[in-house]
């Protein structure tokens, strides 16, 4: 049986995650969350005391990593550090920063890639990252990049965590996503862009409905789904 690949890429706050989910759900593939295996890097390295932009040493602890990943019976992906359910831990700003820091190092990304693709081999998935379309699945049956104006995307995850209890003004969210936004896009080691053949889809001013909707459309006008 064929296996399906949708690649989702773009910067953070574009809604790839939800996005990649509802549709995941909706043609019954699994929904990979790549984002996730990198902060789970990034939470074993803020727990070991290194710091995450030194390469060297960031490198010389992945040998005692052990990153796995399981779906729930409702869908959710839940990361495994070393054996420990870190689902929760992962979703701080400091993991982010983190994540951001040890995905800059073309070591980390190594480790991670048969991780990535195996699931792309065993299962038809909606896979969604940085560098799904270009680097780790380069042959996916359809690549999308979602993006969002910097103010819009500052706006949803200025509300996403006043709703989550954990409130942050505005202009701060906007900062610190401009600055990883720069991080992920001008690192050497598989940078944030967009593949010659994704599809760019910008939702600045669509609702999320809307977005699901596009994405069915372009997912059907280029799969026989
Ligand atoms: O999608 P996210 O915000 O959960 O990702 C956290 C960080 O991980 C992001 O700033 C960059 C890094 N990342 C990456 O380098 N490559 C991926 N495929 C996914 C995430």
């Amino acid at each position: 049986m064929k296996h399906y690949s949708i690649a989702i890429d773009g910067p953070s706050g574009a809604g790839k995650s939800t996005l990649a989910r509802v549709t995941a759900e909706k043609f019954g593939f699994l929904y990979v969350d790549t984002g996730a295996i990198y902060r789970t890097v990034g939470l074993s390295i803020l727990r070991a005391g290194v710091d995450p932009k030194d390469g060297a040493a960031v490198a010389a602890r992945l040998p005692e990593m052990r990153i796995e990943l399981a779906h729930a019976a409702d869908g959710l992906q839940h990361m495994y550090l070393n054996g420990e359910d870190v689902t929760e831990q992962i979703r701080t700003p400091e993991v982010s920063m983190a994540a951001s820091a040890v995905g800059a190092h073309a070591a980390v990304r190594a480790f991670l890639m048969d991780l990535q693709r195996n699931l792309a081999k065993s299962h038809s998935v909606v896979m969604d990252g940085r560098d799904i379309g270009t680097v780790v699945l380069p042959d996916a049956d359809v690549k999308v990049f979602l993006t969002a104006s910097a103010q819009e995307r500052a706006w949803r995850r200025t509300l996403e965590l006043s709703q989550r209890g954990a409130p942050k003004p505005y202009e701060e969210v906007l900062a610190e996503l401009e600055r990883r936004d720069r991080d992920d896009v001008s690192r050497d080691a598989a940078p944030l862009r967009q593949a010659e053949d994704a599809v760019r889809l910008d939702n600045s001013q669509l609702t999320f409905q809307e977005t699901v909707e596009a994405l069915e459309q372009i997912i059907r006008e280029r799969t026989a789904l």
